[in-house]
Order: structure tokens, then sequence, then C-alpha cells
């Protein structure tokens, strides 16, 4: 199996505030792969970087051996000498580069476009395919495939629940065909049957459309049983990582994550 995503030993800082210290991670072609932490632990910062939103100071970030983020520290490690200036030099590609190279994120909260009807969210999600005929096969493929979005493709997104949000928002990651699917907690806010419902439609996208999926959730047991690999991360660093079925077991997931 290849590897789709490589983030190698990447910071994130905002300020003062380390979010992200050397946090690697590794997710092969065709895998769900999850990573789970409390509230601020970091994992929003980590999508974030991974589309180009945040800069890294240290470390790397590859899509298929393709750098698409990296980091030239001068004086190693992110270990930066206060007060003295930061001297790294980043290089990392256009946010609309890397979606280009196939990676989509559903950002958490959804960030729908409430006055937009579904169809015009899903013709945004498309903006990287210039073929109308495409655009609109992918459309029909979308409303077969989430047919609650059928039915209300012509109505304003606002009036849509949450799980039909939602749903909406991976609809629209989709449109673009991507190779890598990020997810910010896309179970935020939702009653169990609905986060049930989306996680079932998050399983077959990987099993049958073949997309590689990087799932980020604060509710660790959908996650863990979801996916094939976890990492755990705290306050910006990976404490843990294992097959999720080990981490399932795992005492100190049981204890910090399952309220076990
Ligand atoms: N734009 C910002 N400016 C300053 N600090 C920020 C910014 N965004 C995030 N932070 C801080 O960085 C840390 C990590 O935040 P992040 O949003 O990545 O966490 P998270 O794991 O996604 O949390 P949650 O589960 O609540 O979404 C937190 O301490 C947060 O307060
Ligand atoms: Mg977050």
């Amino acid at each position: 199996m290849s590897e789709l995503l490589t983030i190698d030993s990447i910071s994130v800082s905002y300020g003062n505030i380390k979010a992200l210290r050397q946090v690697s991670i590794h997710v092969d072609e065709g895998d769900i792969v999850c990573l789970i932490g409390a509230n601020g632990a970091g994992k929003s910062t980590l999508l974030k970087a991974i589309v180009g939103l945040e800069p890294i100071i240290t470390g790397s970030i590859a899509f298929e051996g393709r750098p698409i983020a990296e980091s030239h520290a001068q004086n190693g490690g992110g270990k930066f000498r206060f007060p003295k200036k930061r001297t790294h030099d980043t290089h990392t590609l256009r946010t609309d580069e890397i979606a280009g190279l196939g990676v989509a994120l559903v950002p958490e909260g959804r960030r729908v476009f409430a006055d937009m009807t579904v169809e015009e969210n899903l013709d945004m999600g498309a903006f990287l395919v210039k073929d109308d005929a495409k655009i609109a096969r992918k459309k029909e493929e979308m409303y077969d495939f989430f047919p609650i979005l059928g039915a209300r493709r012509k109505q304003k997104t606002r009036s849509l629940s949450g799980g039909e949000q939602q749903m909406m928002a991976i609809a629209r990651a989709l449109m673009s065909s991507p190779r890598l699917l990020l997810l910010d907690e896309p179970g935020l806010g939702l009653a169990p049957l609905i986060i049930q419902d989306i996680f079932e439609k998050i399983s077959i996208i990987n099993r049958e459309e073949g997309v590689t999926v990087f799932l980020v959730e604060q509710n660790a047991r959908m996650a863990l049983k979801a996916s094939k690999e976890g990492y755990v991360m705290e306050n910006g660093s990976i404490v843990l990582c294992d097959l999720s079925a080990n981490l399932l077991e795992n005492e100190r997931v049981k204890a910090a994550y399952l309220g076990e």
C-alpha cells in the first residue's frame, strides 16, 4: 500500500501558543485513519496545516511523496531561542493547488453557505472542475448517494437540519473527486443516530469509491470503530498511535476518551 499523506515532525504556532509540536502522521492510500483528542488539542490546526491554511514552522507535509509544505528551520527542531527572530523559511503550495492534487477538507462546523441552495453549494465544491457536463453528472451522483440532498436541491441550506448540512458539506467536498478526504469532527453537535448515518456514508465512500479518509473526532468511540489506524493528540503532540482495534482496548484511551 502506498503512502498518500506523510506528515513529518510539523509544528505550528499562533504567536506564543504552540498549537502543534513535532507531529508525525502517515496515511496509506485506501485507509481510514483517525485522530482523536480533546478540545484544543490541535486537531483542526493540523487539518488547516495540511491544506495550507496555517504555516508550519518545522517539518514537512507530502502528498504522494510530493512536498506540499516544507519548513527549513535554521536552528533545529523548532526550539527557537527566545527572543531571537525566527529564522525559518517555509515553502507551501497554495490551498487551491493542494485541492488540485486531490485533497478536500470538510471543515469543522460544516461552513456551509447558508443563503445558497444545496445545488449552489455543490457547485462551489466543483470550482476546480471546468467541464459542466461532469459537474452535472457529479451532482446527480451526490443526489443518488444522499437522497435527502436531491429532495432539497433547490432549498436554501439554512433550512436543512444539522445532519443534512453535514451530509451536504461532505457532498460538496466530494464534488472535486478527491483522493484524500479530510473530515473535521463530522459528528459535532449531532444526535447519535445521525452520527451513525454519517459514519456509514463515510465508510461507503472509502470502500466503494476508494477515497482515503483522514478523520478528526472528539467522538473517540465512533472514530476508532470506523478507522483502521488511530492517533491520539494531547496538547499539540501525538501521544499514541496504533491500530484502532488496539486503541479501543488501550487502558489510557479507555480512561481518557471512552469513559470506561
Ligand atoms: N487562530 C488562532 N489564534 C490563536 N490561537 C488559536 C487559533 N486557532 C487555534 N488556536 C489555539 O490553538 C490550540 C489548538 O486549537 P485547535 O482548534 O487546533 O484545537 P482542536 O483540537 O481542533 O479543538 P476542538 O476539538 O475544540 O475543535 C488551542 O489552544 C486554540 O486556542
Ligand atoms: Mg477543532
